[in-house]
Parts: C-alpha cells; sequence; structure tokens
C-alpha cells in the first residue's frame, strides 16, 4: 500500500477537539485515510511526500444543505429582490415548472458541474436534496440523478405544495406513494416547515412517515419567521434543524438540551437580503452549529463554503475558529458522519490546501480563491483545482 506524506503545513486545523491545531504539521495518508497527523518532526517516513510549502491546510469542508437537482434560472426574481421585494419561497414552484420540463440528462449534467464548483472551492462531501419536482417520478428521478453524485441524498417531496393539487391530498402523496418511490435513493426526510409550506402537524406526520419508511429526519425551520419546526426537530431526535434564522429562547433551550445540530446557511439570508441568524447566542448556549450553502437557484445560489465562512464571521458573531469548525466538523455532525469533517487517524483523507498561512484567511481574504489543492479520499486533484478533471462521486 503506497503512502503519502503531507508535510511542511504551516497551520493544521484538525477538526478534532481533542487537537485542533497544530502548527508546522504533517500527515500521512494511506489507501484513502488518514494515518497519522502530527508535528513534522515527528512524522514517520512514507512512500511519497507533498510539501504544502508553509500553507494552511483544513479538512474537505461538508456542505450538509444544499438543493442541486433543478432546472431553468431565477435571475429576475433575485434582481426585483434586490429592488426591494421580499422572498416567500412562492419562486420555488417556478423552479418546479422548469425542472419536470428537464430531461434526465439535463438535470444530471447541471448537477455534477455544481458538484465540481463546490469540490474547486473544497467541498468533499456534499448533501443533495430533491424537492423541485413534486410528483411522484419527478422526485424519484431527482434522487436517482443525486445517488450518482452522493451519498447524502434527502427527500424533500414537502417542499412546498404544487399548485392545484389541494395540501390534505399532497401530504397524502408525499407519506404514501411518493415515500415509497424515493426512499430507496434516500437516507434522509426533510420537510420545509414554514407559513405557505408545510404546518407543525403535517411537517411532524411526514417526518415520521419518512422515519417509517427507513429515513432518518432533517428539517427546514424557522427561516422565514417563528415556528413550530427546531421544536419538532428536537422533540424526533432529528439530526439538524436548518436555517434557524429566527428563535424563540424556547427554541436555543431546546437545541441546546438535543442531539440537534442548527445548521446556519448565510448564503440564504445575503441572497434574500434579510436578517443573518445569531450564531452566537447558540454557540454560547451550547449548540453544535453547522455552516452549509443551501445551494438552489432562489434564496441562495452560492456553492461556497468559503463564502459562508467569511458571511459567518462577519454577520453572524461567529469567530473564524469556529465558523471553519461548522464548516468541517460541524456539518459532519449534522450529517452524523465521523470519517468526514476532521482529519485524524482513520478518517477519510478530505483535506484542503489553503494558499494562505492560516484557516483566518477564508474571512479575512473575503471572495478570494485561496483553495490550493484539494484532497478526496487522499485522491490529489489536478494542481489546477480552478478544472479539475479527476472528479468522483462524494
Ligand atoms: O432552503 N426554504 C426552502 N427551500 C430553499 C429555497 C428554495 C427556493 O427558493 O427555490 C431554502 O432556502
Ligand atoms: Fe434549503
Amino acid at each position: 500500500m503506497t503512502t503519502t506524506l503531507l508535510d511542511g503545513i504551516g497551520l493544521l486545523y484538525t477538526g478534532d477537539p481533542e487537537r485542533e491545531e497544530i502548527e508546522d504539521a504533517a500527515l500521512v495518508v494511506e489507501d484513502g485515510r488518514v494515518a497519522w497527523v502530527g508535528h513534522s518532526r515527528g512524522a514517520p517516513g512514507a512512500d511519497e511526500r507533498v510539501d504544502a510549502g508553509g500553507r494552511a491546510v483544513v479538512p474537505g469542508f461538508v456542505d450538509s444543505h444544499a438543493h442541486l437537482v433543478f432546472a431553468g434560472d431565477r435571475t429576475a426574481e433575485f434582481q426585483s429582490r434586490m429592488s426591494g421585494r421580499p422572498y416567500t419561497g412562492g419562486g420555488i414552484r417556478t423552479t418546479v415548472a422548469a425542472t419536470r420540463r428537464a430531461g434526465d440528462a439535463e438535470l444530471a449534467t447541471r448537477a455534477a458541474a455544481l458538484v465540481r464548483e463546490m469540490l474547486r472551492q473544497g467541498t468533499t462531501t456534499v448533501e443533495i436534496k430533491s424537492g423541485y419536482g413534486l410528483t411522484v417520478e419527478d422526485e424519484r428521478r431527482s434522487l436517482e440523478i443525486a445517488t450518482g453524485l452522493t451519498d447524502e441524498t434527502t427527500f424533500l417531496g414537502a417542499h412546498v405544495v404544487p399548485e392545484g393539487v389541494a395540501a390534505d391530498d399532497y401530504v397524502r402523496l408525499v407519506t404514501g406513494e411518493m415515500l415509497n418511490a424515493c426512499a430507496p435513493y434516500a437516507r434522509w426526510v426533510d420537510v420545509f416547515c414554514e407559513r405557505g409550506a408545510f404546518d407543525g402537524d403535517q411537517s411532524r406526520e411526514i417526518l415520521t412517515a419518512g422515519v417509517r419508511a427507513g429515513l432518518l429526519p432533517r428539517i427546514h425551520a424557522n427561516q422565514l419567521g417563528e415556528g413550530p419546526g427546531v421544536r419538532i426537530a428536537c422533540e424526533l431526535g432529528a439530526a439538524s434543524a436548518d436555517h434557524c434564522t429566527h428563535l424563540t429562547s424556547a427554541d436555543v433551550d431546546a437545541l441546546a438540551s438535543s442531539g440537534t445540530v442548527a445548521t446556519l446557511l448565510p448564503g440564504a439570508e445575503f441572497s434574500t437580503r434579510s436578517p443573518y441568524p445569531d450564531a452566537r447566542r447558540l454557540l454560547d448556549a451550547g449548540v453544535t452549529v453547522a455552516l452549509a450553502t443551501d445551494c438552489n437557484p432562489g434564496s441562495s445560489f452560492t456553492s461556497s463554503m468559503p463564502f459562508c465562512v467569511a458571511l459567518a464571521v462577519r454577520e453572524m458573531g461567529m469567530t473564524p475558529l469556529e465558523a471553519v469548525r461548522a464548516a468541517t466538523y460541524g456539518g459532519a455532525r449534522a450529517l452524523r458522519r465521523t470519517d468526514v469533517g476532521w482529519l485524524r487517524p482513520g478518517s477519510r483523507a478530505d483535506l484542503v490546501v489553503l494558499d494562505a498561512p492560516s484557516y483566518v484567511h477564508l474571512a479575512y481574504r473575503p471572495g478570494v480563491p485561496l483553495v490550493h489543492q484539494v484532497f478526496h479520499a487522499g485522491l490529489l486533484l489536478e494542481e489546477d483545482v480552478q478544472n479539475p478533471s479527476a472528479v468522483g462521486a462524494f
């Protein structure tokens, strides 16, 4: 088995709470896994050596919330928001119409292009949701396409009630025929619990049906206003409550005393010109926080975890360390993964070499392409990560 020593790491952020930062570090990769992590001076020998040249290294980002299977474009909606129109979620139906019209090949090509775009920016694990089909077959094929790109697939048939369908009938479909068709392609079940989408009772019913079908629950909660979503997430033991923009103290307490991660999606607040969630309040209460892009054509058309890190630091009261932790370790917790999101012996060798001496530069130099190299399961993408050829499935 070939072993590779990556040394000359100026600052290694490991994501491992037991030893989060190591200066003048090295790590050894064997068979796609991290075999050793520590100070350069104690590094064991290896068959090959890669010199990081004093650069900083972080674990590959874990983007635990993305909607990548869609067609169409919502530039006009974005423009009108930037002229003052509020975001309501109503534009989801525009994307649904375009997605239904698109062929499988077009949907798959577009989703794969977004995954590549993410990889170039250091994301080595991504969750992908359905939710722009809203018919049994369109949801099923969305998830089938997603399974070609990631293991972290999420059934979001309950994104909105499609036009011309009664809400009760749609909930019956989502919890019955649609769930049966989609469950074989999904690991997770999700629901948009929000005024104008699904209420608390409907959300609970949909998530519970998903759990009965063998899926794990997660939820879009408290994005546009206060509501029952976060408390339902905690009650059902969901891995994550996502958005968490409008929280009561009871919501924060519920998160703090549960194992549910609060996944914050600052790209959505940026692109809808909305107030950001208060990450400081959550962190101070002891809640585990994750950051994700929410990449979708409506509320957050960014695929960039570095951008989300910068927003979280500038706008949400997170320190650079807390933001990088949330984008790696936090995302892994939100997906219940222990093999990614950190660099320690046994973890998958997913890592990002930054063209910077420290991960702090992700926030200090916003918008700058700092990703120098990306390793995915020990495989170094070709030097020019802005144009990778070695792109596999996550
Ligand atoms: O997470 N909130 C619901 N779903 C997406 C938005 C989807 C859209 O506007 O197309 C979100 O922000
Ligand atoms: Fe979302």
